[in-house]
């Protein structure tokens, strides 16, 4: 069944702006479900969790619903999802939990940073697992140098937020495991693009940000529970000491949870004919089909770049999400952001965070670049706009 874009589309009212919106990759529009679900919270009443009254209670089922949700969407436990306000600092949180003096930690140059110096900066010994500048590929085959017994943890992109990079993860795992390592998984770009199985990738610890799958700016970061009872983290002596909950400190923004538990719901029911099984069923089912969407649009995208003469593309990974990282000649990054603009088609530019990845790329002192990055909301419009708008600068 084809995918259904027209009616997934006029579910996010942003999108009647006109804009071709190909900034997803630093943020989803919202659709309608979540921006409901949000007020709903609101309207019904909310206290904070623990309290003798309805409104405490509401709360409290949000966060249990959210959890939940969460849990389908990556293929967790519910209660091993630790909910934040992003998921830098909950990596920086975890960080110091889990490695510090003494231990050795691997980090990638494919990784968008918030997976890289919460890492650096814990006072453990760092090595770096370097990318193919020309390809934008990280070799599996280093890590066998890179892991050993004092190895306590490998950090590493489920796929990079510039080229689209999509490592093989479950090779690197299977490495970190032989030695005993445990691994973080940097789900926040490679989540909207597909149907995601902690456990197939190897991840001891997933981290995603619901504001890039059409949900509320909420982090989670998803590990067994067993793994965070052996984990103790800086935390009030009032608070509970309970598992995820002493991951999250103070009070959470609970309208926003109730949108994440909408956004989930919502991706599970795009696809029509996907609506009987299991929540988890329908997110598979349906996040396949955005992904064959999304990948098929983005080969004319990224044909139409490469084609022009004027127009340098970055990496060229044998698996990637929809997401093309390029320099035009003669125009800084800022400017050809602006010429697209202009022309009602939104692009990211600069090093995007990819701190280390433009570092290699050796762009990162001169702008970085320009991102343009498909999700499933995007049609062939949203293309051919940005193709023409390139082409114009030629
Ligand atoms: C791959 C990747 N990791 C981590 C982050 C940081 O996520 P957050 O904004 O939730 O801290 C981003 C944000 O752009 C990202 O793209």
């Amino acid at each position: 069944m084809p995918f259904p874009i027209d009616s997934v589309r006029s579910s996010y009212p942003a999108l009647a702006d006109g804009f071709a919106y190909l900034d997803g990759a630093a943020g989803t529009q919202t659709p309608q479900p979540v921006i409901d679900a949000v007020s709903a919270a609101y309207r019904a009443g909310i206290g904070n969790v623990g309290g003798a009254f309805p409104a405490s209670d509401r709360s409290g089922a949000i966060v249990a619903a959210c959890r939940a949700a969460v849990a389908d969407l990556v293929g967790g436990h519910p209660d091993g999802v630790v909910l934040g306000p992003n998921m830098t600092t909950l990596t920086y949180r975890l960080a110091r939990a889990i490695a510090g003096p003494g231990d050795e930690v691997v980090v990638s140059r494919l990784d968008h940073d918030a997976n890289v110096r919460p890492w650096t900066q814990i006072g453990a010994t760092v090595r770096w697992a370097e990318v193919d500048p020309v390809t934008g590929e990280l070799p599996v085959e280093q890590y066998a140098d890179l892991i050993g017994e004092r190895t306590r943890l490998v950090a590493v992109t489920a796929a990079s937020n510039i080229l689209g990079t999509r490592p093989d993860v479950a090779a690197i795992a299977e490495l970190a495991h032989r030695a005993g390592a445990l691994v973080y998984v940097d789900g926040v770009h490679a989540t909207p693009h597909g149907p995601v199985d902690m456990r197939a990738l190897g991840a001891d610890f997933y981290a995603t940000s619901a504001y890039k799958w059409s949900g509320p700016h909420i982090g989670a970061v998803v590990a067994d529970p067993a793994l965070l009872e052996t984990l103790r983290p800086d935390k009030l002596a009032s608070s509970p000491d309970t598992v995820p909950e002493r991951f999250e400190t103070g009070t959470a923004a609970f309208a926003d949870l109730a949108g994440v538990t909408a956004a989930v719901d919502h991706l599970a029911a795009m696809v029509p004919g996907t609506g009987t099984g299991t929540r988890r069923e329908r997110l598979l089912a349906s996040m396949s089909a955005a992904e064959e969407h999304e990948l098929a649009l983005f080969a004319v995208l990224i044909e139409g770049l490469e084609t022009m003469a004027h127009v340098t593309v970055y990496g060229k990974p044998a698996r990637r999400t929809a997401t093309a990282y390029f320099n035009v000649a003669g125009h800084t990054p800022r400017q050809v952001a602006e010429h697209l603009a202009g022309l009602g088609v939104n692009v990211w530019n600069g090093h995007n965070y990819a701190w280390e990845l433009t570092g290699a790329l050796g762009i990162r002192d001169s702008g970085g670049a320009v991102r343009a990055g498909l999700v499933h909301y995007n049609d062939r419009s949203d293309v051919d706009r940005l193709l023409e708008g390139v082409a114009r600068l030629g």
